[in-house]
């Protein structure tokens, strides 16, 4: 057997018994005994204790013993395995689920209570998860996406991430995505909320909306780290799903992105928390701008991904389709054109309706692209957030037709190679400069509605 037959049949095991999947210390602990690695070595790795280390582990090969019908040890465990076969375990399985009833509960994650009233008789049907999706726009249509939400769905239910960047331009289409992603893996948890952070709420604004969802405590804590880790209490009593939209708005506009607003900064603290602490939840935070700590958490060995939302392809074609526009076959150009982001495409759409009777080629005819204003003002309140080194780059790419590396401009632009880098870096977590490898050099450019929005506004004024 090989580890990757190991782990699913370890995560099938430990759902057979616990009702929950294999989570990301579990994974780790498998994986460095296969590989030979110490307890201490492993707890280094996640950082974890070392005792908590063990104490998951002295579960786990109960767990594998039980399943088995044999003493699985640490020590034994990689050549009990070479020795099995994929048939054996199977079978194991099958006499775990047959168990369920009489075998008790296991914490896998010592630190995460389980639900407070755990299911008496795992074998009524799931409680129906209570659901609070707040001021979140009503979807009506919603298309394809199909990979991103096998992606997602994996990271929140297989991996248990506890925290996710959804990331991406303005109108590519996250806050859609995530309430698509809600409705499709609303069963198996016991909280689901989205809330917008459009008017950047203070973290302790926003920590008393979220904890009036939950049973109420008997006193409201009044001071905010009471208030964090009341709701890192529940984040292990419950399985909660979490969407904090609009997360740039908590970032200073007209400072480098992910700069926190002075009222705002005490985010950090909860994001890292939820990062680091044992429990069994995940946050998802959709934000145009890359939120800094999610870079470093996400180096570092916790359970935390970030998720770059790209085109939407030819299903782009949907949106056209519902606008009654014609000219089928110019509409993957018209996609091309607008970089499949929903949002532009939906507004030029309309543009395209209302001027051009729905004729795409006849729009097209047009010398392309053409901005409507609506797509204008939602442009220009993204430029606005732009610090003076980035719209001094921006600008300058803005009169290139094709892609070029960082020091193609120094010498050509009064900034300091550092301020440089540095703005290219920001425009990229901003998600306005795209970036391609061509023989082992990074080459950067403006996308043609960008540029052309930079040119009209920037430029020739
Ligand atoms: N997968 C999709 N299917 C249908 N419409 C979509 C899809 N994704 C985005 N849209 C539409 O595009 C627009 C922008 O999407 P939104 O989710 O608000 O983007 P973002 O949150 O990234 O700014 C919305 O009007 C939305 O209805
Ligand atoms: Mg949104």
């Amino acid at each position: 057997m090989d580890i990757a037959e190991v782990l699913k049949l370890a995560d099938e095991l430990i759902f057979a018994k616990t009702g929950e999947h294999i989570d990301y210390l579990q994974k780790a602990i498998l994986e460095g005994t296969f590989q030979g690695r110490t307890y201490p070595q492993i707890a280094d790795a996640t950082h974890s204790s070392e005792g908590h280390t063990r104490d998951i582990g002295s579960e786990l090969w109960q767990i594998l013993s039980e399943g088995f019908g044999k003493e699985i040890t640490k020590r034994n465990f990689r050549s009990i395995l070479e020795k099995a076969k994929f048939d054996n375990f199977s079978s194991a399985i099958g006499r775990v689920g047959r168990d369920y009833v009489a075998i008790n509960n296991v914490n896998i994650c010592q630190e995460k209570a389980r639900s407070p009233t755990p299911p008496q008789n795992p074998q009524q049907t799931p409680t129906q998860p209570h659901i609070d999706l707040g001021d979140a726009p009503e979807i009506f249509t919603f298309f394809d996406r199909t990979h991103q939400l096998s992606t997602l769905e994996n990271w929140i239910t297989q991996q248990r991430t506890r925290l996710i960047a959804l990331l991406g331009i303005s109108g590519i289409g996250k806050t859609t995505l995530s309430l698509g992603l809600i409705n499709q893996i609303k069963t198996g948890f016991d909280y689901i909320i989205y809330r917008s952070l459009r008017f950047s709420p203070t973290l302790d604004a926003t920590l008393t909306n979220l904890l009036q969802i939950f049973p109420q405590p008997t006193e409201t804590p009044q001071n905010t780290d009471t208030k964090i880790s009341q709701l890192l209490n529940h984040l292990r009593n419950y399985r909660c799903l979490i969407v904090l939209d609009d997360v740039q708005m908590l970032f200073c506009s007209g400072q480098p992105p992910g700069e926190y607003k002075s009222d705002c900064e005490d985010y950090q603290l909860l994001f890292k928390l939820i990062a680091e602490v044992c429990h069994q939840s995940c946050l998802m935070l959709n934000s145009s701008e890359k939120p800094r700590e999610i870079v470093r958490l996400e180096k570092e060995y916790h359970p935390v991904r970030s998720f770059e939302l790209g085109s939407l392809g030819i299903a782009a074609k949907e949106i056209l389709n519902s606008q009654k526009l014609s000219d089928r076959e110019t509409w993957e150009t018209l996609i091309d054109i607008y970089q499949g982001n929903p949002l532009w495409l939906e507004l030029t759409a309309t543009l395209i309706q209302e001027l051009f009777g729905g004729r795409v080629s006849e729009f097209l005819q047009c010398e392309m692209p053409i901005l409507d204003e609506g797509l204008q003002s939602q442009l220009s309140q993204q430029f606005q957030r732009l610090t003076q080194p980035e719209l001094a780059v921006v600008t300058h790419f803005a009169n290139l037709a094709e892609p070029v590396a960082v020091s193609y401009f120094f010498n050509k632009i009064a900034l300091s190679p550092a301020e440089l880098v540095n703005a290219v870096r920001s425009l990229r977590s901003r998600f306005l400069l795209d970036a391609v490898e061509e023989e082992k050099i990074t080459l950067f450019s403006l996308n043609p509605v960008l540029r052309h929005y930079v040119q009209s506004r920037y430029v020739s004024n």
